[in-house]
């Protein structure tokens, strides 16, 4: 069995996409392991769930130092000390600079409540239930400098219902986050991601195949979800 993963979660929120990467660590079915949750707010709920799970934490206000550059270079430094190989933002509201990225390539991870490079920024939901789109969704992307934007790694799609606000719809792309996000990461865990010579997300095959999640739900996902996902 190969070691897990080191990773590290970043978020300036209640952290239910935190909560479901613990989840499935604890299931056995990502093999990773939860070096650091940092946080811009001290308030973020995402912090009390990791110490529920003795998981170090970090608050590292943005307003406390003078610039971007500076505050990313602080979690740069403890992401270092803490091992930490993939970075996975998960409600983290903030932009990261060119420097961080670029110490990470490939290795840091955002999740986005839509179907990018649809509704970038912020309050997705609501951008799609203004707009009347009827399907909308999740995008796990490896991160670069433009915000929202790099390779795709997974998505889903859920239906929007004409009417129905962004909460009825907020409330189904976020059940879907919770199984993307870790299928994403076991994927990399597994060291099956790739980026093609036009810069886009190649899934290699896992050997032996691992079966695919039989009770799909009422979404689409792609690449499909493994079992147990
Ligand atoms: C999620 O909708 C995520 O897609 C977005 O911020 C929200 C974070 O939710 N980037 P939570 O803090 O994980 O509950």
């Amino acid at each position: 069995m190969p070691r897990p993963l080191f990773i590290a979660v970043l978020l300036s929120g209640g952290g239910s996409n935190l909560q479901s990467i613990i989840d499935h660590v604890q299931k056995g079915l990502l093999q990773a392991s939860i070096r650091l949750v940092v946080s811009n707010d001290p308030r973020a709920g995402g912090l009390e769930r990791a110490r529920t799970h003795a998981i170090p934490t970090r608050v590292l206000n943005h307003r406390d130092y003078p610039s971007r550059e500076q505050h990313d270079a602080a979690i740069v430094h403890h992401l270092q000390q803490a091992g930490v190989e993939v970075v996975c933002l998960a409600g983290y509201m903030r932009l990261i600079g060119k420097a961080f990225v670029q110490t990470y390539p490939q290795r840091i991870l955002n999740i986005h409540p839509s179907l990018l490079p649809a509704f970038p920024g912020l309050d997705a939901q609501q951008q799609a239930a203004d707009a009347g789109v009827r399907f909308s969704g999740a995008t796990v992307h490896f991160v670069d400098e433009k915000l929202d934007h790099g390779p795709i790694i997974i998505q889903g799609a859920v239906p929007a219902y004409p009417g129905e606000g962004r909460e009825r719809l907020a409330r189904r792309i976020l059940a879907l986050e919770h199984r993307i996000y870790p299928q994403a990461l076991q994927w990399l865990a597994a060291d099956r991601v790739r980026l093609d010579g036009q810069g886009l997300v190649r899934l290699l095959p896992d050997e032996p195949r691992s079966a695919l999640a039989g009770d799909q739900p009422a979404c689409l996902v792609n690449p499909p979800l493994e079992s147990g996902f």
